[in-house]
């Protein structure tokens, strides 16, 4: 399948329904994908990207019938991770000669992934790449998110092919933002820079100055993933300078594992309480055994604290609030406060551990933390109320 983008330029990628998993068992892909790969003709021809190497077999017979594959002139290779060259290493087995541009640490990348000798030009920012009466303007982007990414830019039809960046896992037949559900859209968007762009914010908010700084026109931004941007294009360009800004939102989200239903009641009273004190606060609750991790890490994010609860089992906590807080720990999120509740029955030490990793992960711990025996009873219940009602005035 191929659709136009503008006259010279044609989406010839893969839109992957089933996709519900990707990086391994890493991210949650509700809404499946794309792996967007584009042809632009000029008096020189230009692949830009493949796609993820299973359809490797599929994009190539789709390309037979865009282009003779000979008269692909130069590939451009955005990014090295799978999903964006998997299907390289079958492609140049066709056009072995054909010139692939990308970063030096692309060449590294790829390397290691496919052990294969290609006719690599290797690309500085700033380098540009005569196609006829356009150029093509190549610019790093090292840590977005992995140290080989790069955008690339067409002058004249002024198009700004960001690979990972602005992109999203949203599987569309409909190609462009203006054309698709704009809840959806934006769900997938921000979900993608919580879980995959956080630990990398300094580096959007350096990037978005430089790229801005070159003060080219933006008609459309082609990302590797999902649609194109092309009503009002900045428009991704101002979000992802906000969530670059220590975003938060005025949410509170409270996370727990629970065994007997203890620390699930604490939770609901907490909850209770926080409404009571501020009316409008957003409140989610997640039994994180029973959630979808990236859906919760998306909630962390636009959150201006969270509450993390776990009974205490083996002295320690339930695996599902350790698994969770090793992914917040390694995202890095900043600016947010919170607190640690749990239920216990003997020795009690899971409040004090989840106070201990929220502040390995940069959190701002705003209490002790709250601890009821078994599982609370009336006096307990009101004392999460209130516990809830000082957390919400000491996150303000
Ligand atoms: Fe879509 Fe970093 O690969």
């Amino acid at each position: 399948m191929h659709f136009p983008v503008t006259e010279n330029v044609s989406w010839v990628g893969k839109i992957d329904w089933e996709l519900r998993k990707f990086h391994g068992e890493e991210y949650s892909t509700h809404r499946g994908s794309t792996y967007n790969s584009y042809l632009v003709r000029d008096e020189k021809t230009v692949l830009i990207d493949t796609v993820w190497k299973p359809f490797a077999g599929e994009f190539i017979e789709n390309l037979k019938q865009e282009i003779d594959l000979e008269k692909i002139d130069f590939v451009i290779l955005n990014h090295a991770e799978s999903d964006h060259s998997g299907a390289l290493p079958e492609l140049m087995k066709i056009i072995p000669d054909t010139p692939v541009y990308c970063t030096a640490n692309a060449v590294r990348s790829l390397k290691g992934h496919y052990h294969q000798e290609l006719n690599f030009r290797t690309v500085k920012t700033g380098d540009r790449l005569n196609i006829g009466s356009k150029e093509i303007i190549f610019i790093e982007a090292p840590m977005l998110h992995w140290p080989d990414s790069m955008f690339c830019y067409l002058t004249g039809d002024n198009i700004l092919f960001s690979n990972d960046a602005f992109g999203q896992h949203y599987a569309s037949e409909l190609l462009f933002n203006d054309l698709v559900d704009q809840a959806e859209l934006f769900q997938e968007c921000i979900k993608y820079y919580a879980n995959i762009l956080t630990p990398f914010s300094a580096m959007v908010d350096r990037k978005i100055k430089e790229v801005t700084g070159f003060g080219l026109p933006v008609d459309m931004i082609c990302p590797s993933h999902g649609v194109i941007w092309r009503d009002n294009p900045l428009q991704i360009v101002t979000k992802y300078a906000e969530w670059a800004a220590n975003y938060r939102e005025n949410q509170v989200t409270i996370i727990y594992d629970t065994m007997w239903d203890g620390t699930r009641r604490m939770a609901e009273a907490i909850a209770k309480g926080i409404h009571e004190a501020d009316k409008d606060a957003t409140i989610k609750i997640f039994n994180v055994a029973r959630s979808d991790k990236n859906d919760i890490i998306t909630e962390v994010f636009r959150s201006k604290a969270v509450l993390v609860g776990s009974p205490t089992i083996n002295r320690g906590i339930l695996s599902a609030i350790a698994g969770i807080l090793e992914e917040i720990r390694g995202l890095g999120f900043k600016d947010k406060k919170a607190a640690a509740f749990g239920a216990y029955g003997w020795s009690g030490e899971s409040v004090a551990m989840i106070t201990g990793r929220l502040r390995e992960g940069g959190f701002q711990v705003v209490n002790d933390g709250l601890r009821e025996f078994w599982n609370p009873d009336q006096q307990g219940i009101v004392n999460c109320v209130s516990y809830g009602r000082d957390f919400v005035q000491q996150v303000k």
